[in-house]
């Protein structure tokens, strides 16, 4: 008999534990607002748990915080199969945008148990630390340091809003957790899938189910901070001010024109920005913004994104500007071993796939130096996401689950 027809996802399970995490963080609207590191992310990790342990799963978490969830195989010598994605959310975050990874690969994992699927190959489970970057900035922090593309101190020093470092609350997290096993930061998977909501329209549009998820476009994220001097509103010539917000106005602009893109395919965008001391009735001394650079093509990004800090500082008639590149993610391409035990599972369940890139960026792109790496995509309605409305249908979470089940069984057979 096929392994299909022995694992049974539960799609009831599934969505009622969807919905329990959606409580953690709930805003109005169905939204979530989860920060990385928060309160609430503990206590989405501990309910985690609380589904995971009685299970038999072995827990440990490392030095990012990156949790994981052990389910052993046959020969545990052999390098496990990884697979999950990340619990944050975005400050208007949804309820599927991450989390749904994460529980698809417990729902999956789960399946194959009850089934009594002995693998030869152990799966680990996995949540990795802040992929959102929303309250500390950059994104995907957990799976570079797991992954060796950054040094695990990196970001100690990243302030969120109120001025709370990432190496503080990193710390307070790990406190928190110290009844859990503490294992060493990284290792070598055999191989590392990711599901997650396709975040765009494509696959509802064309009424299908599963996207087989060929590579990620290419990020850069840069932090510009404009200085200028704070003067009286009513009393200051404009001839002799150094407005701050006047000359981030120049710069995005100039920005503007830097990521003009005729065939619509670069995207450019300043999502924070900061203004300081923030008073209606003083000129502000200091602007700060984000930029968000985004190519499927290296060379593109590598281009427009190396002439960023000349532009802004181009565009300073009287303040001083400092640009910092926070992230940069070159374009990864997915191996097409788990490509295409994507396709295969999704075809022995009857379901339509598609194969298709993805806009937004991942945890999955950072494994890919380190193992066979891929991604599973379901439908999003409307297209919708990094917003409350995002969402997929119990039947959709249901088939990301059961191929996630079948890509797991193959791979950890391998
Ligand atoms: C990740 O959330 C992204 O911005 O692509
Ligand atoms: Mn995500
Ligand atoms: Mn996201
Ligand atoms: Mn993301």
């Amino acid at each position: 008999m096929r392994q299909e027809q022995v694992m049974q996802v539960s799609e009831q399970r599934q969505w009622d534990r969807l919905m329990q995490m959606a409580q953690l963080g709930a805003i109005p609207g169905d939204g979530v607002n989860r920060a990385a590191l928060s309160d609430l992310d503990h206590q989405s990790r501990r309910l985690l748990l609380s589904w995971a342990l009685p299970l038999g799963l072995a827990p440990s978490v490392d030095a990012l915080g990156n949790l994981f969830l052990r389910h052993e195989g046959t020969d545990p010598s052999l390098p496990p199969v990884l697979a999950g994605s990340h619990m944050d959310s975005q400050p208007k975050g949804g309820r599927f945008d991450g989390i749904w990874g994460v529980l698809a690969a417990l729902e999956a994992v789960q399946a194959i148990r009850e089934a009594g699927i002995a693998t030869k190959r152990a799966i680990e489970i996995v949540a990795w630390t802040n992929e959102e970057g929303g309250r500390f900035a950059p994104g995907c922090m957990g799976s570079m340091a797991f992954s060796g593309y950054r040094p695990p101190g990196t970001w100690d020093d990243v302030k969120d809003k109120d001025g709370l470092r990432f190496g503080d609350e990193l710390a307070r997290l790990l406190a928190a957790e110290a009844d859990i096993p503490r294992r060493p930061l990284g290792f070598t998977p055999f191989a590392y899938v990711e599901p997650h909501i396709e975040q765009g329209p494509l696959l509802e549009a064309e009424g299908l189910d599963i996207g087989v998820v060929t590579g990620i476009q290419g990020s850069r994220w840069f932090l510009v901070e404009i200085a200028g001097k704070t003067d009286h509103a009513g009393t200051a010539p404009l001839s002799l001010r150094q407005d701050a917000v006047q000359d981030m106005l120049r710069a995005i602009t100039a920005l503007n024109a830097l990521t003009a893109d005729p065939e619509d395919v670069l995207r450019f965008t300043v999502g924070r920005v900061e203004v300081f001391p923030n008073s209606s009735n003083t000129v502000a001394d200091l602007a700060r913004f984000s930029i968000d650079l985004r190519h499927p093509d290296a060379a593109v990004l590598t281009a427009r994104g190396d002439a960023v800090a000349a532009t802004v500082q181009g565009a300073m008639v009287k303040c001083r500007a400092t640009v910092t590149e926070t992230f940069n993610a070159l374009p990864a391409r997915f191996d097409p071993m788990v490509q295409d035990a994507t396709e295969a599972a999704a075809r022995r369940l009857g379901l339509g796939i598609n194969r298709m890139p993805s806009g937004a960026f991942h945890d999955a792109q950072f494994l890919v130096p380190l193992c066979p790496s891929g991604m599973i995509f379901i439908p999003s309605r409307g297209g919708i996401s990094h917003h409350p409305a995002e969402y997929s249908t119990p039947g959709q979470v249901a088939n990301g689950a059961a191929v996630l089940a079948g890509v797991l069984v193959d791979l950890a057979d391998a």
